[in-house]
Order: structure tokens, then C-alpha cells, then sequence
């Protein structure tokens, strides 16, 4: 079957079928490995791209503007401050604006009703850089990075989310995972799980597609055979700073330990986190949970996130092979 992904947009896996996301990866890999040889062949000349960031980044920023910039394109970056958007012009009349002037829009951002808006208006594909249920462009380089670290197809890997369930990159992970029939499972304490119709959807995907969807408070069942465990912050941007004495209760028997990992039973499990992390004190975030609470890391230990089995910054640089093969197919000449 052909794939022709031209002039669509990316706001949840939803967006996506098993073999859009697989073609997605196999243009990523051939893109990594032009890049790598020297002889990318550029094809995004002259054209613009939107980037729109109401939250901060690092990783995604860069993946856009690094891919943009290989392929010949180029973007204009838009700050949380700087531009009308939100506070004297209309998401709607936005979309609206952009869409004349540019090929394509990627936004992050808090609710999704506002990217699926700019996709309704803007008349250009509009892909979902995050927002607080979905981050869909983190989870295509999470599906490169374990196929670049194991020898198994998608649909025979298990990996293992720990921490808080309903968090946008445990949302996000375990829709693709059910759609390219991953064996996927949540460990999370119940006040932290995703919303009951978000669950049935997962495993009716996961039905159709041969994969499986476990959600459980049991965190070492759910770890046992994985070939990696997931985590991700216990505190999402946006989020009310006065939650944290309850996150570090509810989460902190789910942090990612030696011990941990050795529960899997798999001597090759690997260590993957979306970025940024909470594994040492070298923050203001960090500094400040030590001083108020007393703990030298959240989420992951530090001896884990610096191991062997830690395969995250593979997982960074990915995020931009697997972004630029999303603006390649989607709006590439
Ligand atoms: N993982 C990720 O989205 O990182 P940034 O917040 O740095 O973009
Ligand atoms: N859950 C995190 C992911 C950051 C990439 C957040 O939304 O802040």
C-alpha cells in the first residue's frame, strides 16, 4: 500500500494509522543515516514554518528548527509572550493569519481544543509539539529509539510506563503502543490514571491491532519482561506548584530505581524518559524539591538515568530525524 501523508496534520497518534507511523520511522531512519553519510537531499526549500511554543522546550524547539534548517526551510519562532495569540487575537483569526503566510504550523500549547482550532482554520498541516493530553511527535522518536536499541518489531515489544498515568506522554505512549500492537503497560497510583473513555479507547485499539493495554497500580507486575521502562516528570508544565507534597507521596514508590529495573527480570532492559528529568539536584526545580522535601531526585535515580540501560539522549536526538520526517512527508516537494 502507498502512504501519502501531504498536507495532513499530526495532533494526536489518532491522526495516524500502524503503517503511517511505520512508513514515518523509515523515512526517519533514511534521513538519519543521509544526514550521517552527508548527502541529505533537501525538501523543504522555501518553504516557512510556524512555531508556535505558549510552553517551554528544548528538545521539540530545536528538533523543528534543526530539521527546518537541514531541509532547507525556515521557521519564525513564536514565544508564550511576543505575539497577539491568546491575549488580543483569537486562536481562530490566528490560524487564519498564519495560514496565509506560512506552509505549516506547529504548536505547543495547554488545550488541545486550541490545536485542533489552528487545524480547522489555518488551511496548512498543524502538528501537536504538546499539549497537556497529547504529545504524539515524542512518541514517533520513542518508537525509533527502541527499534534502533532492540532486534524485535514493535508489535513484539513490551514496555513498561511508571508514574503518573494520565500524564500527555503516558497518554500519548500507549496509543501508539496499542496501535502498532505493542505489549504496553501503565503502572500508576489510581488517583493519577487516565480518564475511563481515554482507557477504552486504548484497548479497543489495542484489540484491533494484536496488542495489549494493562493499567495497574501494581508497578512490579507491569514492569516484569519489559524491554523498557518509561517515565516522565511527576509534575507537568502548567501545573499548580501547591501539588507537589501529594505528587511525591502518590509517585514516589513508582521511581525508577536499580532495583526497579532488576524487577523486569530482563538483563538488557533499557531506561527511556521523554526529557527534561528530575535525577539530581542541578535545577531550580531540583534544588528547590530538595530543600522543601528532602529528596535528591523525583522520577529516576540518578545512577539509573546515568547507566547503560539509559537510552535517553538517543531518545532527544530522535526527536528531530523523527520531525523532520513528519515535515518531510507532509509538506516535502
Ligand atoms: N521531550 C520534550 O518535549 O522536550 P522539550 O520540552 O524540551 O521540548
Ligand atoms: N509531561 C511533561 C512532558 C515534557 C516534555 C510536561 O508536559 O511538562
Amino acid at each position: 500500500m502507498s502512504i501519502n501523508l501531504h498536507g495532513r496534520s499530526v495532533l494526536s497518534l489518532d491522526d495516524l494509522s500502524a503503517e503511517e507511523i511505520r512508513f514515518l520511522l523509515k523515512l526517519a531512519a533514511d534521513l538519519k543515516a543521509a544526514k550521517q553519510a552527508g548527502h541529505e537531499i533537501p525538501r523543504l526549500v522555501r518553504k516557512n514554518i510556524a512555531l508556535i511554543f505558549e510552553k517551554d522546550s528544548t528538545r521539540t524547539r530545536t528538533g523543528f528548527e534543526v530539521a527546518a534548517y537541514d531541509q532547507g526551510a525556515h521557521v519564525t519562532y513564536f514565544g508564550p509572550s511576543g505575539s497577539h495569540i491568546g491575549h488580543k487575537e483569537s486562536m481562530k483569526d490566528t490560524a487564519r493569519v498564519l495560514g496565509r503566510m506560512y506552509d505549516a504550523i506547529e504548536y505547543r500549547g495547554f488545550a488541545q481544543h486550541q490545536a485542533e482550532m489552528l487545524a480547522t482554520h489555518a488551511g496548512v498541516p498543524v502538528y501537536n509539539g504538546l499539549t497537556d493530553e497529547a504529545h504524539p511527535t515524542q512518541i514517533l522518536a520513542d518508537f525509533m529509539t527502541m527499534r534502533e536499541f532492540t532486534h524485535k518489531h514493535l508489535s513484539d515489544m513490551t514496555v513498561a510506563f511508571v508514574g503518573e498515568g494520565r500524564d500527555n506522554v503516558a497518554q500519548s505512549l500507549a496509543l501508539g503502543a496499542a496501535k502498532v500492537g505493542m505489549d504496553m503497560r501503565i503502572a500508576s497510583p489510581k488517583e493519577l490514571w487516565p480518564d475511563q473513555e481515554f482507557c477504552n479507547h486504548v484497548k479497543g485499539v489495542a484489540e484491533r491491532s494484536g496488542g495489549r493495554f494493562r493499567l495497574d497500580e501494581d508497578m512490579k507486575g507491569c514492569v516484569q519482561d519489559a524491554d523498557f521502562i518509561y517515565t516522565d516528570v511527576w509534575m507537568s508544565m502548567g501545573e499548580d506548584k501547591s501539588g507537589w507534597p501529594e505528587r511525591i507521596r502518590l509517585l514516589t514508590p513508582y521511581r525508577v530505581t536499580k532495583d526497579m529495573m532488576a524487577a523486569s527480570g530482563n538483563p538488557h532492559v533499557k531506561f527511556m524518559h521523554c526529557l527534561p528529568a528530575f535525577h539530581d539536584t542541578d535545577t531550580e526545580v531540583g534544588a528547590y524539591i530538595a530543600r522543601e522535601f528532602g529528596i535528591d531526585c523525583m522520577e529516576v535515580t540518578d545512577e539509573v538515568f546515568e547507566s547503560g540501560a539509559s537510552i535517553v539522549f538517543d531518545q532527544a536526538e530522535n526527536r528531530m530525524h523523527t520531525i523532520k520526517a513528519l515535515l518531510v512527508a507532509t509538506i516535502g516537494n
